[in-house]
């Protein structure tokens, strides 16, 4: 067979039959990354981190190519990311209140993949530290990361979901209590949740777990490097960190505020006893005995030794000035929408999120986020949940701050085309579908069926981002991403669908759509 770069149709093919020269498969990732977000430009308010500063990723990317090939599988063959890795435990300690001097010297981590595996591995060491109970359960916010439920599931885990009060969207320490049981054996929250970016009142939750007995864990993966700054700045930020007596650990993404490439998070533990249940060693084979503090085994020190590089180029003083940066634009952006008629901030912001609701039933937000993305602005929306409505959500990087001028009116513009458009009519038989579907009831035909009628032609379908809402559409341009696996620009005729359905049955959805994505090519 001859090869297809030969007969002028190469399909993107991952192992031609005679390699081809680096320039130009460099050439080929670059074209296409071309259909991707922008992830450079302050336009982008989900996915990726961008603090704007000139040379940093070009000295993260030489890091992380000095150490790809590490393997943190044996810290004793490759010290350097042993080094590196305590290094970055010790910065994050020392930031939410652990280490020598103050009232948790004993700290101890472990450098993760990312926040999921870091609340997966708290979650493990809750577990197995309370073997005495047959079947564990952990009692979690609804506003909590899904990485939490994606924990209990992997590691069967009874979830125990604790409502929050509608307006502040926080769990109280007495609906925490009310979830506490002679079998849980983990309590969380949120600082700041995600959704919303909203700190949870981490001081009573934690109160209330230590006095059951039971460990409490503060997700700030994706606040946990920024409510320091901000406090330092002034910023009246309540205490959530290991100050706080009865939090036993705390996750915080390097990859997120931190600015480091993807891949690295931080889980800490109040004191070495604590994080003991978290390791995995095995010796019962012919091999090597296996001790692994995370769930990867073979770890790539790439990501360690980048986001090492990272935190020393920007300094205590680099991390103040972005945050200073990100605190304003969070400010200019929030004013924006206060500034816009139909539009509500969902929660005041405390932290780096702005997240707004509309109050107008002409001002459809699926629409208007379309309206956002074909402006340049790529937002993120989040489906309505219980009593909560469907919102939009900015998360705010330093990289926004010089962008923030253009936003109001661009914002005022969209709302204003989408209520020229009016909101998204679905077919009514589609609605009553949504509404009345089970899960259960979803065959391939069906899904081939409501790609059909949803416009999602082609084999390879589906609405991409699925970690909270979907993506807006490039609106207008028709345009998908091309790409070996082919593409699609979710809009909001599809969120308008999955915000029509029950939970359970956007998740059998999500999974058949992304399903369709994920083929080979040959
Ligand atoms: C609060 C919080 N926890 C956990 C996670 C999961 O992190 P990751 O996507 O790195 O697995 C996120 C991601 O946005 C988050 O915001």
């Amino acid at each position: 067979m001859s090869d297809d770069q030969d007969n002028g149709q190469d399909t993107g093919r991952a192992l031609p039959e005679r390699g081809l020269p680096a320039e130009r498969v460099l050439g080929d990732v670059e074209a296409l990354r071309a259909g991707d977000r922008p992830t450079h430009g302050g336009r982008l308010f989900a996915y990726v981190y961008d603090p704007a500063v000139p040379g940093l990723d070009e000295l993260a990317a030489a890091a992380h190519a000095s150490s790809a090939h590490v393997n943190g599988l044996d810290p004793t063959a490759f010290p350097s990311l042993l080094a590196m890795e305590n290094a970055l435990v010790g910065a994050a300690s020392r930031l939410l209140g652990g280490g020598p001097g103050t009232g948790a010297p004993d700290v101890v981590g472990s450098v993760t993949s990312g926040g999921t595996e870091s609340l997966i591995l708290a979650v493990k060491a809750a577990r197995d530290a309370r073997p005495d109970v047959a079947a564990p359960r952990i009692a979690v916010p609804v506003t909590a990361h899904a990485a939490f439920a994606k924990a209990a599931h992997y590691l069967r885990v009874a979830l125990d979901p604790v409502p929050v009060d509608p307006v502040t969207l926080r769990p109280s320490a007495a609906a925490v209590a009310a979830a506490i049981g002679p079998d849980t054996v983990l309590v969380a929250c949120s600082a700041p949740s995600y959704a919303h970016g909203v700190v949870d009142p981490v001081a009573e939750i934690a109160a209330v777990a230590a006095e059951a007995g039971v460990r409490c864990h503060v997700d700030a993966c994706f606040g946990g490097w920024t409510l320091p700054w901000l406090r330092r700045l002034g910023e009246p930020v309540p205490p959530f960190d290991f100050a706080v007596a009865g939090v036993t650990s705390i996750s915080v993404d390097l990859h997120k505020y931190a600015y480091a490439p993807k891949g690295v998070s931080v889980l800490l533990h109040r004191t070495p006893a604590l994080r003991a249940p978290q390791f995995f060693a095995y010796a019962d084979w012919p091999g090597y005995t296996m001790v692994n503090p995370v769930i990867a085994s073979t770890r790539s020190g790439g990501p360690i030794a980048a986001a090492y590089a990272t935190l020393r180029h920007l300094g205590e003083d680099g991390y103040l000035r972005l945050a200073a940066a990100t605190r304003d634009a969070v400010a200019g952006l929030a004013d924006a929408v206060r500034g816009t008629d139909g539009l509500r901030l969902l929660a005041e912001p405390e932290s780096t999120v702005v997240c707004f609701t509309s109050t107008d039933p002409t001002l459809d937000l699926f629409v208007l986020v379309d309206e956002l993305t074909a402006r340049g602005w790529h937002t993120q929306p989040q489906l309505s949940y219980a009593d909560l409505p469907a919102s939009v959500h900015l998360t705010v990087t330093a990289a926004v701050a010089p962008r923030v001028a253009e936003f109001g009116p661009d914002l005022a513009d969209a709302a204003a085309a989408a209520r020229a458009a009016g909101p998204v009519k679905l077919p009514a038989e589609l609605t009553a579908l949504a509404a009345t579907l089970t899960p259960d009831a979803l065959t391939p035909e069906l899904v081939a069926g409501l790609a059909a009628a949803l416009g999602l032609g082609g084999a390879a379908v589906g609405p991409g981002p699925v970690a909270a809402g979907v993506g807006g559409a490039a609106a207008g341009s028709g345009d998908v991403a091309a790409g070996p696996g082919g593409g699609f620009a979710p809009d909001a005729t599809v969120n308008a669908l999955l915000d029509a359905a029950p939970p359970a049955l956007r998740e059998r959805l999500l999974v058949e759509f992304v399903g369709l994505l994920q083929r080979p090519t040959y």
